[in-house]
């Protein structure tokens, strides 16, 4: 079993042992190695400015290339990097040329003091690698693309103005002045088994490539800190709040990397990053789409799982009421075997899980709506990019001629756990879709959760937000349907 993890940084190669194996990324770069590459800056460590964006190069499918895409390097952790090509601010110079996203920078007047200037280069340069198209960027998808970057002396009109510059036809790739095959030559000759860095002492990290490996770890190691994309964990790591002496890590595992739509069903692996999940939903379920392009920022969703969303188990996670209204199911596993949890048993109580120790959850499978269900889905935040939300709702509603048929609805931020509004739900099941009906159920709504007030929003402000939901549920519904008689 291979005892260290290989990766390169802007072409160097690195084989990193010992306790620097668990170190954020971002100490790695800037503390950890010599020379340092301070380029990389730290301002909020918690991945919500986007100072420390870095571009992650992983072995493309075909095995032709590497496919980069951004990622907050200060919630990251080196154990992460294997077998992947990194690149920072500093990889980006090809002799004394600057990158066509440095000089845009420069003749647009991007930057001022400078300390976010690395991160808008890297997130760009993540937004031109990923092009698929020929065409310039739109302002909206700079403007969404760059949602996880934060600058506080340009202004970003200059930074957009740079963006605009970019032309993705005459792109070179930021990395194409490394040797990428023989980077590829050698991450195909490592061992493809399973690697246990730091073995017998702490911190120790295990990266199994096989389920089998991961639940026999599970089983032996029932207390080790599963970590997905470690968007969560990195944060809480940051704060203090975590110190794991044992990890085990489930990106590298095959099964679960499942990503399909099987009779009508979703089924999401539970090492399935939400940048994936948000790709293969956008046409088969839109409005599942719409809510995922405001999840954090696209340097959270290039690591961040769903998986991962629904074990965290906060009340305010924006995935969990779209999974409450469509009755998804998870699929659990440990070395004795495997069994099914319908998500709303799952939740026990706030932070608790029907999860035994030796367990890991393997994926998620979600009905999707059929011609007659209508699927609406709300997160309400103070800002409309990037902010955690005060509440979230989602209306899962089956309407034949104008009759709502069934309803199933449900609420975050407005208790410990999401929770369906069975009230509501019955009081709309056989009414005709009318405002009044709508409002009425909202009414009933409000009553039936139990907010607390925090620096989000008081409680009362949250039960009306509730109730208006409905309303706002009314009007987007019937937008697309016959008005009803009544
Ligand atoms: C800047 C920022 C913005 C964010 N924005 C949002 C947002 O808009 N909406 C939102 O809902 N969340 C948001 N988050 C929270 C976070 O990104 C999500 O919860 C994410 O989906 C977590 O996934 P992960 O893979 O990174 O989980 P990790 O951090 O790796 O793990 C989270 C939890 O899941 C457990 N876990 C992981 N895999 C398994 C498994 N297979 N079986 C059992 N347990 C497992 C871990 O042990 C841990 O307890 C944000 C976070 C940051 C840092
Ligand atoms: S330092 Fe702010 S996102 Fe990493
Ligand atoms: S140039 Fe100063 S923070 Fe952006």
């Amino acid at each position: 079993m291979r005892d260290h993890l290989v990766f390169y940084v802007n072409g160097t190669r690195h084989t990193v042992r010992g306790s620097q194996a668990a170190v954020t990324l971002s100490d790695y770069l800037r503390n950890g190695i010599t020379p340092r590459l301070p380029g990389t800056k730290v301002a909020c460590a918690e991945g919500d400015c986007g100072a420390c964006t870095v571009l992650v190069g992983k072995p493309s499918a075909d095995g032709n290339g590497f496919e980069y895409q951004t990622i907050d390097a200060c919630i990251a952790f080196v154990y992460q990097l294997d077998c992947c090509h990194l690149l920072t601010v500093e990889g980006l110079q090809h002799d004394t040329e600057l990158s066509d996203v440095q000089a845009a920078m420069v003749d647009c007047h991007g930057s001022q003091c400078g300390y976010c200037t690395p991160g808008f280069v890297m997130a760009l340069h993540g937004l031109v690698e990923q092009r698929t198209c020929d065409n310039k960027l739109t302002d909206d998808e700079l403007r969404l693309g760059l949602s996880g970057n934060l600058c506080r002396c340009t202004g970003y009109a200059q930074i957009l103005d740079a963006g605009h510059e970019l032309n993705p036809s005459t792109r070179v790739g930021a990395a194409s002045h490394f040797d990428t095959k023989a980077m590829l030559a050698d991450f195909a000759a490592i061992d493809a088994g399973p690697v246990l860095v730091n073995a017998g002492s702490t911190p120790e990290v295990f990266l199994p490539a096989t389920l089998e490996e991961l639940l026999a770890r599970r089983a032996a190691r029932p207390s080790a800190t599963l970590v997905a994309g470690a968007t969560d964990l990195g944060v809480q790591h940051n704060h203090g709040k975590i110190s794991p002496s044992d990890i085990l890590v489930t990106m590298g595992v095959k099964e679960l990397d499942q990503l399909e739509v099987t009779d009508n069903e979703l089924i999401i692996g539970a090492a399935v990053s939400w940048s994936r999940i948000e790709a293969y939903v956008r046409d088969r379920v839109p409005e599942y789409y719409q809510i995922l392009t405001r999840f954090g920022s696209p340097q959270v969703r290039h690591a961040g799982t769903l998986i991962g969303n629904l074990a965290n188990a906060s009340p305010i996670a924006d995935s969990i009421p779209f999974h409450y209204v469509a009755g998804s199911t998870l699929t659990l596993a440990s070395v004795g075997g495997r069994r099914e949890v319908a998500i709303e048993q799952f939740y026990l109580g706030y932070k608790q899980l029907d999860l035994r120790p030796d367990e890991v959850i393997v994926s998620v499978r979600t009905p999707l709506p059929t011609a007659n269900e209508h699927l609406k889905l709300y997160k309400i935040s103070k800002r409309r990019d990037m902010d955690i939300s005060t509440v979230t709702a989602a209306f899962w509603l089956e309407i034949e001629e104008g009759i709502i048929r069934s309803a199933r609805i449900a609420s975050g931020g407005v208790g410990p756990m999401v929770v369906r509004l069975p009230r509501a739900e019955v009081l709309l099941s056989g009414e005709p879709l009318t405002l009044e009906v709508m409002r009425a159920a909202g009414c009933v709504a409000r009553e039936e959760i139990s907010p607390i007030s925090d620096v989000r929003g008081s409680a009362n402000y949250r039960r009306q937000l509730v109730e208006n939901l409905f309303v706002k549920c009314f009007y987007d519904l019937s937008s697309n349907l016959q008005p009803v008689e009544v």
